[in-house]
């Protein structure tokens, strides 16, 4: 294999070798059923520029790829294969709830299946490397791609992010096969920290900060074999990521010792000048080549740097070298995609056709979006209803068939069913109002009459899928307020609501949740996700989902997450104080916790701890903590639940979260069933980053607070010794 890559390197030249390294987007190649995902603006470059170029973004279907490829291997002097890549972030064809929806599922295993699935579909049409998954923390409402993320939590974002790699690229001999891509965690580093929220903006975080919850998504996606890492638009200590040498060089390589490529997010390099880090394109490319940044995504910047190497037609050793390492790391993944054996691999639309959006693809689907459904409020038991309840169904997304959310290019709208006729295929009563009743003024007379025969109103609120996503920040991450209104006069009319939230990140609810009898948040479900939501208001499945980023009550607490670190005044919990004290870390005007905080999701089951017991409470530093946990399900109904387990380190070196998810396991107990569950959490899972900024776990008291949410009582105690 190495032979293979010398001799070509051997044969390349200054242009070829740096075009090798640059990426183009498909309307570089071909005209039609073309996507772009950043800003475009064409760019002269020549034809043999083009036909060494080493990779192509955002094509997709076997017959395309196919055509590219042939038409490029034609014209290359080289003949080495273009590697095509796509963002596939939640599904290609078929489309699984939104990240931070799957994430609800608190399911590694499920999202393996997903990805898998979308590998699959991916193969088959010709790609060979995705832009995911999405691995930043985040903890900002605002942010609108927090909709791509795990949520706020490190634990649960470095598992989900292991099992994805898992399932995009498969294990061991099967490795990268006909039916895996290669994976690109995204996107290094911190790009969720951004201030404010605001898309695109600043990170200034603490390196120890960074150390100890923004590195282990990375860090987990990275030790499971992710082939590629792309770099964030933003700054990081100081200097913006994709010319940032202590982050790429000795965080990324040499800590974490990631060989594989690195690749710049869209026009990054070139955005080095409007960062004021860098004076020309060609001082850009330079900057991005030294921080080790192998691939350049759409900047042009390395064109630019090849243009004027060629001219000069001298290069030091030191650059010859570092050029060659990086063309290095794009061939070797080439290779091990099988690219030289067969340019054309996945590139058979008879086989795309097979395996894309196929009955069985679809079924996952639906059960996605069945767990990841989350119940957020459901006030005397009102749901589920009966198949003959008499319901009249509103609000302004009821026909959406758009409920793919974003970074779904390949999903198909059309072919998707509504709320409205999921809903009017469960149940026989089913009354639709017309749009013009409840937007704008609403009547509210009008409203009783057409809502007197219904005993409950189902209203379908939210966000459009264009509004989450890349480019979406929001200062009111709240309901539209004519939807608020909305519900204000269904809640005039007596009847009891309940209201469907569609949305791509957590918003302030306050106000929905106290006008609605029973509050469910799909997110934006994918392909089947009506079918999915019918399936849970009917009662035929049970919602399991549990939130993984917290709901803020206000918009001033933004951000507010769980695992936020103690603070020397901290409320005390019992009103009276609090309230008297007022020097302590809390608003005149608003209360500390979220609205739903981390962990929270409902069940129509009802659920008990019975007892959680420690086998060993003195355990040692390379030893590992076990505990049985006893569940009950006091109730009739069969149901999922996610028992989760918060460590609070009594005294520590550096001040430390109340409570930090370490262990989470999603079960099914049956009907007035009693389970017992085993957990055994490795003494090194309990490590944090220290003054040094090195990760290790102290010897000291423990204590692990175990139940359904962040905010569990029910607790044990244990020692490292
Ligand atoms: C996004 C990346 C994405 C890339 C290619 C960028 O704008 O930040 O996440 O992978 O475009 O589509």
């Amino acid at each position: 294999m190495v032979s293979r890559i010398k001799e070509l390197l051997g044969k390349m030249s200054i242009t070829e070798k740096i075009a090798q390294l640059s990426q183009l987007s498909a309307d570089y190649f071909q005209k039609d059923g073309v996507t772009l995902t950043g800003p475009a603006g064409k760019q002269q470059i020549t034809s043999e520029e083009l036909h060494s170029v080493g990779s192509v973004l955002g094509i997709s279907g076997a017959t395309r790829a196919r055509k590219i490829q042939e038409n490029y291997l034609q014209h290359s002097r080289l003949k080495i294969p273009l590697i095509f890549m796509a963002d596939v972030v939640h599904g290609y064809k078929t489309i699984f709830p939104i990240p931070l929806g799957l994430a609800s599922s608190f399911d590694p295993e499920l999202v393996e299946k997903t990805a898998k699935i979308a590998a699959k579909e991916s193969a088959n049409a010709g790609l060979h490397a995705v832009f995911a998954p999405m691995v930043d923390l985040v903890r900002d409402p605002r942010w609108g791609r927090v909709m791509e993320a795990n949520g706020e939590d490190p634990f649960l974002n470095g598992s989900l992010a292991a099992a994805s790699v898992r399932g995009f690229q498969g294990y061991g001999t099967g490795e990268l096969d006909r039916n895996h891509v290669a994976t690109c965690v995204k996107h290094f580093a911190a790009y969720g920290a951004a201030e404010g929220g605001r898309e695109y903006n600043t990170v200034d975080i603490s390196e120890w900060q960074f150390r100890d919850q923004y590195l282990e998504g990375y860090q987990k996606a990275i030790e499971t074999g992710a082939r590629l890492v792309m770099t964030s638009f933003n700054t990081l200590f100081g200097v913006p990521a994709t010319a940032n040498q202590k982050l790429m060089r000795s965080i990324l390589r040499d800590e974490l010792g990631f060989d594989g490529v690195l690749i710049s997010d869209w026009n990054a390099i070139g955005e080095l000048r409007e960062h004021g880090v860098a004076d020309s394109q060609v001082d850009a490319a330079v900057k991005a080549l030294k921080a080790g940044v192998d691939m350049d995504m759409m900047s042009f910047a390395y064109f630019e740097l090849a243009q004027k190497l060629e001219k000069e037609n001298q290069i030091s050793q030191e650059f010859t070298q570092l050029l060659d390492e990086a063309v290095y790391r794009v061939l070797k993944l080439k290779e091990e995609l099988g690219l030289f054996e067969d340019p054309f691999r996945g590139m058979d639309s008879l086989k795309e056709e097979e395996n894309v959006l196929t009955e069985d693809n679809l079924k996952v689907a639906q059960k996605a979006a069945e767990e990841s459904t989350v119940l957020l409020e459901n006030k005397n038991n009102l749901l589920p209803l009966r198949a003959d309840a008499k319901i009249t169904l509103c609000g302004p997304l009821a026909h959406e068939s758009d409920l793919l959310g974003s970074w779904s290019w390949k999903g198909d709208t059309v072919k998707n069913v509504t709320i409205a006729t999921a809903l009017q295929d469960k149940f026989r009563n089913v009354t639709v109002l017309d749009d013009d009743l409840t937007e704008g003024v609403i009547d509210l007379d009008i409203l009783k009459q057409k809502t007197a025969g219904s005993e409950v109103v189902i209203a379908v609120v939210g966000l459009r899928s264009f509004q989450s996503g890349e480019a979406t920040s929001m200062v009111k991450p709240c309901l539209p307020s004519e939807q608020l209104g909305l519900l204000k006069a269904l809640n005039k009319t007596g009847k009891k609501i309940i209201t469907l939230v569609i949305t791509g990140r957590p918003l302030v609810l306050t106000e929905v949740s106290e006008l609605s009898d029973a509050l469910l948040l799909p997110w934006f479900p994918g392909s089947r996700g009506s079918q999915a939501i019918a399936n849970i208001i009917v009662g035929e499945v049970n919602p399991s989902g549990k939130l993984p980023m917290s709901f803020p009550r206000s918009i001033g607490q933004i951000p507010v997450y769980y695992n936020s670190l103690r603070t020397g005044r901290p409320l005390t919990g019992r009103s009276s104080i609090d309230q008297e004290n007022k020097y302590l870390s809390k608003y005149i005007d608003e209360e500390n916790s979220p609205l739903y905080c981390f962990g929270y999701g409902l069940s129509y089951a009802d659920f008990k701890i019975k007892k959680v017991t420690l086998l060993d409470n003195q355990i040692a530093e390379d030893g590992e903590v076990n505990l049985q946990v006893e569940v009950k399900n006091e109730s009739h109904f069969d149901g999922q639940t996610v028992i989760q387990g918060y460590l609070h380190q009594c005294v520590a070196e550096t001040a430390q979260p109340e409570r930090e998810l370490k262990m989470f396991k999603k079960i099914m107990v049956k009907a007035n069933e009693t389970k017992i569950v085993d957990f055994r959490i490795p003494a090194s899972r309990l490590a944090y980053t220290h003054q040094n900024l090195i990760q290790k776990v102290d010897c000291g008291k423990y204590l692990l607070y175990v139940g359904f949410d962040a905010n569990t009582e029910e607790k044990v105690s244990f020692e490292i010794v």
